[in-house]
């Protein structure tokens, strides 16, 4: 039995897609354990490209199965959008291969409105967010007054919850955010008509889970958005509104930390960003709009341009110790390719004295200087290279760089969005 996870190591998008169907190969269950369609997973197969937003990226192997777990909140718009363009690619969707939790939470319609609606209010203090009322949910999750999938299967309470809802959030989207109220019946019919397309794939996913893993399956923890993005370590309040770390997982799907053997972080071997909030190693000249061109750097939910810098290891280091890494992958050394120099922040200037973690406060984040290390570049021959011994000496110190500053083996080393363009360098 192995149960792994693998969580972005720095602001998201650092090619978790990629790596959790490189090694779902090996897995019997791929499980998403929180946020929702605010993720953006790439994944490339031959030369077909999957974008994936809810449901598992295990969901492109026939023989696997996928789980979306408590700790996500779901939008069953966003679901059966997703599942049509799968299916349009020739991907079946099917409840043998997609299960649901019957405790994750909906996102409501209402959400989605309070989403941007508060943005707009926060001015310019607005956090960036994705809109797809990922906060708002998560909001009513705590507050209790949320509608979990298991309420939408039964009709009369789903239609109570809905009606106390609608009742609130109209006075509030109305009176204090100036919008225009939703109305409770278009809402209600819209929803009972998913409830009965979703009624199939609902299950306690919990009790499933721990079967799997009792039965010795391999089971693959599929995170969304990074280790900065995390509600309570993260560069708060420019956060996404769940437990992005290692312990979101046993939250977020119903089982105990020690059934978890692995947990392989994902780190690009730059860094970057999307929406709002502090950045220490940014560049916001011409070699950030360099990266970002060469590595393609625009969201794969909202299209927004990426804002792109050095490595931070400082980072990387906060990752290990918080989410107890047991190794490292890192993406896009490729991308780094034909550069002459290259730069990595291994710790931070912060009122006369060095610091190696990440402070809490945005005021002390603000004046961390970034400490750099400078490298020699590699050539784009790093592409080809499918074992570690084919990468440039070069490429080989800087990775080397990496695992000694954050006392963590890299396990995997990865140089192209295709599944050949991956290398095991390590045991996960
Ligand atoms: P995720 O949110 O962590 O799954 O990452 P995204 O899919 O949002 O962004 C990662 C992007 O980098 C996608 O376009 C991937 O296809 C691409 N990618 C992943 N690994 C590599 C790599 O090693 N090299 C290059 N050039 N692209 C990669
Ligand atoms: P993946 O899984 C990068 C960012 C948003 C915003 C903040 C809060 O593809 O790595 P939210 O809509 O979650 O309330 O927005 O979080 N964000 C992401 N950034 N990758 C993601 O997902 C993200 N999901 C949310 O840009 O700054
Ligand atoms: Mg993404």
């Amino acid at each position: 039995m192995s149960a792994f996870i693998v969580l972005g190591a720095q602001w998201g998008d650092e090619g978790k897609g990629k790596m959790t169907d490189y090694l779902a190969e090996e897995a019997d269950v791929v499980v998403r354990y929180q946020g929702g369609n605010n993720a953006g997973h790439t994944v490339v197969v031959g030369d077909k490209e999957y974008k994936l937003h809810l449901i598992p990226s295990g969901i492109l192997y026939d023989d696997k199965l996928n789980v979306i777990g408590n700790g996500v909140v779901v939008d069953p718009v966003a679901l059966f959008t997703e599942i049509e363009y799968l299916e349009g690619l020739g991907v079946k969707v099917t409840p043998e291969k997609l299960v649901i939790s019957d405790r994750a939470q909906l996102i409501m319609p209402y959400h989605k409105t309070l989403d941007k609606l508060k943005e707009i209010a926060r001015g310019k203090n607005d956090i960036g967010t994705t809109g797809k009322g990922i906060g708002p949910c998560y909001t009513d999750k705590v507050e209790r007054c949320g509608i979990r999938v298991c309420d939408l299967m039964h009709q009369s309470v789903f239609e109570e919850k809905l009606k106390e809802n609608i009742e609130m959030k109209n006075q509030y989207i109305t009176k204090v955010l100036g919008g225009e109220a939703l109305n409770y019946d278009e809402i209600k019919e819209e929803y009972l008509k998913y409830a009965e397309k979703m009624r199939p794939f609902v299950q306690d996913t919990s009790v499933r889970v721990y079967d799997e893993i009792k039965a010795d399956k391999n089971v693959l923890f599929e995170g969304a958005q990074g280790m900065l993005l995390d509600i309570d370590f993260g560069t708060y309040p420019y956060v996404t509104s769940s437990n992005t770390t290692a312990g979101g997982v046993s939250n977020g799907v119903g089982v105990g930390p020690t059934m978890i053997t692995n947990v392989v972080g994902i780190a690009k071997a730059y860094t970057t960003r999307v929406g709002k909030g502090p950045f220490p190693t940014e560049l916001n000249d011409s070699m950030g709009d360099w990266i970002r061109e060469k590595g393609f750097e625009f969201g794969v939910t909202t299209g927004r341009a990426r804002r792109c810098g050095w490595l931070d290891l400082v980072i990387l280091k906060t990752t290990a110790r918080v989410s107890g890494l047991t190794s490292l992958a890192v993406t896009k050394i490729d991308t780094l390719a034909g550069l002459d120099k290259v730069k990595v922040c291994v710790g931070y200037k912060f009122n006369d004295k060095v610091i190696d973690y990440f402070p809490a406060s945005l005021e002390d984040l603000a004046k961390c200087e970034p400490i750099y290390e400078e490298f020699d570049g590699w050539d784009e021959s790093v592409a080809n290279a499918r074992s570690y011994e084919e990468l440039p000496e070069n490429a080989k110190k800087y990775l080397k760089r990496i695992e000694e500053f954050t006392g963590t083996r890299i396990s995997i080393v990865s140089v192209g969005p295709k599944r050949d363009q991956t290398m095991r360098v390590d045991e996960i």
